[in-house]
């Protein structure tokens, strides 16, 4: 049976996983079983038909929209290769997104650099491998590249990034694009007129669009439509009242996914269709020919295609009061439901078990007890030490915000598909967690 599509409607699972007769559950043609047995745990799965397809997905969901991965999501060699294979740029935020691009071999100028702190290093090595987009976030930025650019002797071409005053309905810490942020050009407060006001009259720094993103885990199509017609509305006064023509639009990431069976995100060709017809509606209001428009998304390419898949090594029951089961790793492979008090949905992946499901509440191994993995986790009520656990939809923002808290190795990740494993990323092993240590002896 296909996990993704059950008889209770579609499931956070990776798209080719499926249980066999015995009850063992299989990504990419491979036992769950055998990979834990070769790889050991906590192992990311990744289902690469799932991630290829999120990919193609979203560019046939926006026909005509360049779409760049939000690297943050999950920046790692083999990720930005598959994603840049099936047609996207690449976005990065840091120094280090952007080394990791460069080794990948992402061609520089389908790379875009984000941050609203970057340093002149960052910029610098930006410029000098002929980045294709600089998002500039503060006035700083713009006397830095300024700078900079001249020294080479180079153009920057850079978007600006504005806030444009849209309150997304989403977790405090991801919402990005109202006014008290520390992203970008807060636009009803006038930062955003000045920044062109400044830039127009840069000699080494060419602005050619603007960008907006709101924040991230959105469900709905309203705030998305919201901010492409701020965006559109923006350029077309710039236009009238500052004489500048911007002819590129990056509308942000920020699609929700489904984590459980209660989530309902949008299909992303229903996201696609209505923001597609507000920018055309607004282009022509306002007489502006269509920018060239980019996407920029990160976990919906990502997250769904993931599960994490982890040990179960204790169980301790409270009677009256719950019980508790403990995996072998936790906040430091996936920090989200401590933080965002985030809900992955799980099952055991070596079996069904009883058909009778008990409330359980799956913790981690960390020394805190704000370690969940999740929190009323109906397991089978004969769930047993040694049986595996699998985590749905921890591909975006599990592996790239993992830890070493309490040194715990970071995970391996292994590639499925077809029955064909291919290793991402190798665990840590107890030598790298010291590697970096001086022995003051
Ligand atoms: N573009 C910009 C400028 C962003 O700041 C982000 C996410 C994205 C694109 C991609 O957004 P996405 O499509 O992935 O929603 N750690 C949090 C999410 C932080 C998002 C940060 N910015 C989490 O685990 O939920």
């Amino acid at each position: 049976m296909r996990l993704s599509d059950t008889a209770h409607g579609p499931g956070p699972w990776p798209l080719t996983a499926e249980r066999d007769d015995a009850g063992v559950l299989h990504v990419g043609g491979v036992a769950l079983t055998d990979l834990a047995r070769r790889h050991g745990t906590p192992l990311w799965v990744v289902d690469e038909d799932d991630l290829r397809e999120r990919c193609r997905r979203y560019r046939a969901g926006f026909p005509g929209v360049e779409v760049a991965y939000a690297s943050k999501a999950w920046c790692t060699t083999g990720i930005l290769q598959i994603v840049e294979e099936e047609g996207l740029l690449v976005d990065v935020v840091s120094g280090g997104e952007l080394h990791t691009a460069l080794v990948a071999g992402v061609d520089p100028a389908r790379i875009v650099l984000h941050g609203n702190n970057k340093s002149l290093a960052e910029l610098d090595r930006a410029l000098e491998r002929g980045v294709g987009r600089i998002v500039v976030d503060s006035f700083e930025e713009l006397d830095r590249l300024e700078k900079l650019a001249a020294e080479r002797d180079t153009v920057a071409t850079v978007w600006l990034r504005i806030t444009p005053g849209i309150d997304a309905h989403t977790h405090e810490y991801v919402r990005t694009g109202h006014d008290d942020s520390k992203f970008g050009f807060t636009l009803s407060l006038g930062l955003a007129d000045r920044a062109i006001t400044i830039a127009r009259d840069l000699v080494h720094v060419d602005v050619v669009g603007i960008h907006a993103h709101i924040g991230s885990q959105i469900f709905g199509t309203d705030p998305f439509v919201a901010n492409a017609e701020v965006a559109l509305d923006l350029l077309a006064r710039w236009r009238d009242q500052h004489g500048v023509t911007l002819s590129e639009l990056n509308l942000g990431g920020g699609m929700g996914i489904r984590y459980t069976h209660e989530d309902h995100p949008v299909e992303v060709a229903r996201y696609g269709e209505a923001v597609l017809r507000a920018v055309d509606e607004r282009c022509a209001r306002h007489g502006l020919e269509r920018p060239r428009l980019v996407v920029e998304p990160g976990r919906a390419i990502v997250g769904p295609s993931t599960l994490t898949l982890y040990e179960i090594g204790t169980i301790k029951t409270l009677p009256g009061l719950r019980t508790y089961v403990s995996v072998d790793g936790g906040m430091s492979d996936n920090i989200r439901p401590a933080l965002y008090d985030a809900e992955h949905e799980v099952a055991l992946a070596n079996r069904t078990g009883a058909e009778e499901p008990m409330s359980t509440t799956v913790v981690g191994k960390h020394c805190e007890s704000g370690d969940l993995v999740r929190e009323h986790a109906a397991l089978p009520s004969d769930v047993a030490v040694g049986d595996l656990l699998a985590v749905a939809a921890t591909g975006a923002y599990t592996e790239s915000m993992a830890s070493n808290y309490n040194r715990l190795p970071r995970p391996a990740a292994v590639l499925v598909r077809d029955g064909q494993v291919r290793t991402l990323i190798r665990r840590e092993t107890l030598d790298d967690l010291v590697a970096r240590d001086v022995d003051l002896r």
